[in-house]
């Protein structure tokens, strides 16, 4: 039984001023006491690297857990503007995001840097959600399995064992768009991802990994999203930066 996973993206969103408003009504919009939330579903932020610090002070004292939104795969060095592992770990976050498609799109964030990031972070005790998902043009050309498995393939062929890989299907024509994939067309593609993990990790491994669906996932399609088996909770972006709309995303996961 996989448990499921909340993990709200705040991209370039927020202040540091806005974070205790943010967190005492996201945890009165829950209802529950911080036991019982963390009992019955992991809740996660990614947020910018200059929040991390407080945000993971305010929310580590609700079980809820803080990520990084991208990090380098070099351990240090001459790489202006980057952020590494132990940089984030000295922060006691042990979570981020890699290959997110904003970041392959605006940012040149490839197949193979993803790979080198996805090797580091599990190489050096940090759990990587790798995003993979495929654009409009490449759905309507019925690309999407061919896409998604090379971004799958790229990652997988360094690595050996999963340790404790989270995957994210978020297909790029339903980011930020308000017109998510149907809760068949995502059990579609994350039943694909979960072949893919079984036929290199075995299929009682692949069924211990989370694969998060990602995609204008709001408190209006998640029933729907998580009535399907191979959907473990949902990356969300827009609804995320609503203390009320995540609080009712993250009851429905229980
Ligand atoms: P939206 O939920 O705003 O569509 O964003 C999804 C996303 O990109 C999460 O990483």
């Amino acid at each position: 039984m996989r448990k499921k996973l909340l993990a709200g993206n705040w991209k370039m969103n927020k202040l540091n001023a806005e974070l205790s408003d943010y967190f005492e009504q996201f945890t009165k919009a829950l209802r529950l006491n911080e036991t019982q939330v963390k009992n019955q579903v992991d809740t996660l932020f990614a947020v910018p690297y200059l929040l991390l610090e407080k945000s993971a002070s305010i929310a580590q004292k609700f079980g809820i857990s803080i990520a990084a939104q991208n990090v380098h795969w070099e351990k240090s060095g001459a790489f202006t503007g980057e952020v590494s592992i132990s940089m984030l770990k000295e922060l006691r976050v042990q979570t981020t995001l890699i290959g997110h498609s904003e970041r392959r799109q605006y940012f040149g964030e490839t197949d193979e840097t993803v790979t080198k990031k996805v090797k580091a972070c599990l190489e050096n005790g940090m759990t990587p959600i790798v995003c993979v998902g495929e654009r409009r043009e490449e759905r309507e050309q019925g690309k999407t399995s061919q896409v998604v498995s090379r971004q799958m393939q790229a990652f997988l062929e360094v690595i050996s064992s999963p340790g404790s890989l989270i995957v994210a299907y978020e297909p790029v024509w339903a980011i930020g768009t308000g017109l998510s994939a149907t809760s068949d067309q995502a059990q579609e593609v994350h039943a694909l991802i979960r072949d893919i993990l079984s036929k290199k990790f075995g299929k009682g491994t692949a069924d211990t990994i989370r694969i998060l669906y990602g995609g204008s996932a709001s408190p209006k399609n998640v029933d729907d999203l998580f009535t399907k088996p191979d959907i473990d909770g949902c990356l969300v972006g827009g609804a995320s930066l609503k203390p009320d709309e995540f609080a009712a995303m993250v009851l429905a996961g229980r």
